[in-house]
């Protein structure tokens, strides 16, 4: 479905409903990446198709899917790979990123300034597909913005470049874009990030904070292995760049480990909150309250999302032959900011 455009007005309040509108995956994107297949394969030996990218596709799909799959490193060096992402894995995170963030705009009454740019950070953004998601979430209700795409494979970024030259100025016409190569564990933003940046200050990173930080898919390879404190030292250090405002969206697969780890940082948050007298982040979803995860404590189960969705006919047909369950999507996300959500109203209780 092609989005509506809807002019933006700083005194109008966001209603939800017409950004739920948007979840399906835009044809403008099927097609470029469509595209991008059929020039690849026009290149291989007569007869090839689509199960070309089965090998890949598998790869891929171990790799989020199962809690022991080895790292591929940087999958974007290899042509195939990138297609396959393209193809399989790109659409369903751009859907499933649109989920909290509308959720956060509806449901939780998050608004971003409506006065000037949004600037929003993506860590790990490989292809591009959770900024993307948020520049059509956005688009149409901030005067500007601003986004900047980290990730340590330059040929993601490459091509994160292409998609956003030849689909920008037809559909998020009041979006600009950066890349920028880096480790997301260490990265810290140079002072001209953004053309109109001031000159440099003593420190010249605290000058930068973002309405919107988002992290999808990424963390799992970036902290592989790696013990949840490591983590939400990271997190709390990345928290600090936020406006007073903003809000940090962690996306994960959702494996068990994946999730897990999320549930005890947000645990982590839940305990520090009410140590400190609800002056430290705070929770805005995926649950609706301070207090300790009960999935967690009973320890069977994880927290994540499962949507129903529609699937575009280019992955239902790289898939027939793989018969992957695609008919939902599956995730487990976190958000959070230094400032408490709204209150909740009575009736948004019964689901506390
Ligand atoms: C599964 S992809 C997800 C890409 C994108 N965020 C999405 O949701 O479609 C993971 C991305 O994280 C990047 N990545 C992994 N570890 C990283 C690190 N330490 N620093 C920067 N990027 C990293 C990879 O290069 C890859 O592009």
């Amino acid at each position: 479905m092609d989005r509506k455009w809807i002019t933006p007005d700083p005194h109008r309040a966001i209603d939800i409903s017409e950004r739920y509108d948007l979840l399906d995956y835009p044809t403008y994107l099927e097609d470029w990446w469509m595209g991008r297949v059929q020039t690849w394969l026009s290149q291989q030996p007569k007869g090839a198709d689509l199960s070309a990218l089965n090998a890949q596709i598998q790869a891929l799909s171990d790799q989020f899917i199962e809690d022991d799959a080895r790292p591929l490193g940087d999958y974007g060096r290899d042509l195939r790979m990138l297609l396959a992402y393209g193809l399989f894995y790109f659409p369903r995170t751009f859907v499933a990123t649109q989920w909290p963030l509308c959720e956060l705009l509806g449901f939780r009454a998050w608004k971003p300034a409506p006065d000037r740019a949004m600037k929003i950070l993506d860590l790990g953004a490989g292809l591009g597909a959770a900024s993307l998601a948020a520049a059509q979430v956005f688009a149409p209700l901030v005067p500007a913005i601003e986004i900047c795409a980290v990730d340590h494979s330059p040929h993601s970024l490459e091509w994160y470049g292409d998609i956003t030259r030849d689909l920008s100025a037809a559909h998020w016409p009041n979006v600009s874009w950066h890349t920028q190569r880096g480790n997301l564990r260490k990265w810290r933003p140079a002072t001209n990030l953004l053309a109109h940046r001031p000159e440099p200050v003593a420190d010249h990173c605290a000058e930068l904070r973002w309405d919107l930080i988002i992290s999808s898919f990424a963390l799992t390879e970036a902290f592989v292995g790696e013990d949840v404190g490591v983590l939400w030292q990271w997190l709390v250090d990345w928290s600090g760049r936020l406006t007073d405002n903003g809000l940090l969206l962690l996306i994960e697969p959702a494996s068990r480990v994946a999730c897990t780890r999320l549930m005890h940082i947000r645990d982590q948050i839940a305990t520090q909150c009410q140590a400190l007298g609800g002056k430290a982040l705070f929770i805005w979803g995926p649950c609706l309250h301070h207090l300790a995860c009960p999935l967690l404590a009973a320890g069977q189960h994880w927290c994540h999302e499962v949507r129903s969705w529609q699937i575009p006919d280019s992955l239902a047909l790289a898939n027939r032959r793989l018969f992957h369950d695609l008919s939902a999507l599956k995730f487990g996300f976190l958000a959070i900011g230094n400032q408490p959500p709204p209150a909740l109203t009575p009736a948004m209780h019964s689901f506390a």
